[in-house]
């Protein structure tokens, strides 16, 4: 008995984009990748991806920047489902879908939510029942961002950003996200901080940052929100100095680039004062779109998964 399509076995998955709180970035390691010290925070902006049952792997993309994000075996997404397929031998193939929110190239790790969505929906769909550190272990092949979209919630990135221990933290901040159009390619941003900075110390994350993540006041946070990658993005597209300013005029508690850029977020007080925040960048019209998030969030989960009759 053939099954009909809206039967077919189907899982959504969701998963978050992140900024980087606090981003210290050391030397290149001998694999080429630096070593980071970081602190991560899934916010509520989400990749959506449906997975259904099909003979071989296929993506199609909707949502923001869908047209810029490539649908052959360089998609994220694709290289996910391969890779689960590949070390478990399952035979199954996937049709997958995604809708985009996170930004693409924006520094929010929205590729890398699409990587750990697409792990989870193939291992419920294909039932080939990892654990939870065996797919850490797959999102860490696919990027060093990936494995952090599995977990979500607040967490600190050692090793190559891709090593994860729980932060501590209490409490929901209000960010302000300043996207762009365009895109930072993360490579040439590191190549760029290597060039500015050619002796970096090794990584460390600021005393009294734990304390002020499991405090929860947004005020306290602030002072330990920073990114060593920012003056790297800075000088590829000196523009961002506007946005950063633009932050600056319009009173956030503080700013700076997530991940290698371009999106820059604020910090705020509360929901009234991201508002605030968020109108005033926007008149200054510097931002391809200003958006309000909250963080914490958790990591990718799914939020239907139905197996045909
Ligand atoms: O792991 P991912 O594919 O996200 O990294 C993209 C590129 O960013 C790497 O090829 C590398 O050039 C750079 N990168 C780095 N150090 C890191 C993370 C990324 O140099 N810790």
């Amino acid at each position: 008995m053939s099954a009909a399509p809206d039967s077919a076995p189907r899982v959504h998955v969701r998963a978050p984009g992140k900024i980087n709180l606090v981003l210290r970035c050391g030397a290149p390691g001998e694999d080429g990748y630096h070593r980071l010290a970081t602190v991560f925070q899934a916010v509520s902006l989400y990749e959506d991806v449906v997975a259904e049952l099909a003979d071989d792997v296929t993506v199609t993309v909707t949502g923001r920047q869908a047209d810029v994000v490539p649908t052959d075996g360089e998609n994220l997404a694709v290289r996910a489902a391969r890779l689960l397929a590949d070390s478990t031998g399952t035979a199954e193939g996937v049709r997958l879908h995604v809708t985009k929110n996170v930004p693409v190239s924006g520094g929010m790790g929205g590729g890398s939510a699409d990587a750990a969505a697409t792990l989870l929906a193939c291992d419920l769909l294909w039932g080939t029942g990892l654990a939870r550190d065996e797919l850490a272990e797959l999102a860490a092949e696919l990027g060093a961002d990936v494995p952090f979209a599995l977990t979500g919630q607040t967490a600190v990135g050692t090793g190559r950003g891709d090593v994860l221990a729980p932060a501590l933290a209490r409490g929901t901040h209000h960010w302000v996200l300043a996207t762009q159009s365009w895109g930072l390619p993360t490579p040439e941003v590191y190549a760029r901080f290597d060039e500015l900075r050619p002796d970096p110390a090794p990584p460390r994350l600021e005393d009294g940052l734990m304390a002020a993540l499991v405090g929860g006041s947004s005020a306290d946070l602030a002072d330990y929100v920073a990114n060593d990658l920012a003056d790297a993005a800075v000088a590829l597209r000196p523009e961002l100095a506007g946005v950063l300013d633009a932050f600056d005029a319009a009173g956030a508690l503080a700013r700076t680039v997530s991940g290698s850029g371009p999106t820059v977020f604020g910090l705020a007080a509360d929901l009234a004062d991201a508002q605030d925040v968020a109108a005033s960048v926007r008149d200054a019209g510097v931002a391809d779109d200003v958006l309000l998030v909250t963080g914490p969030v958790s990591g990718a989960r799914a939020l239907e998964s139905m197996r045909g009759v």
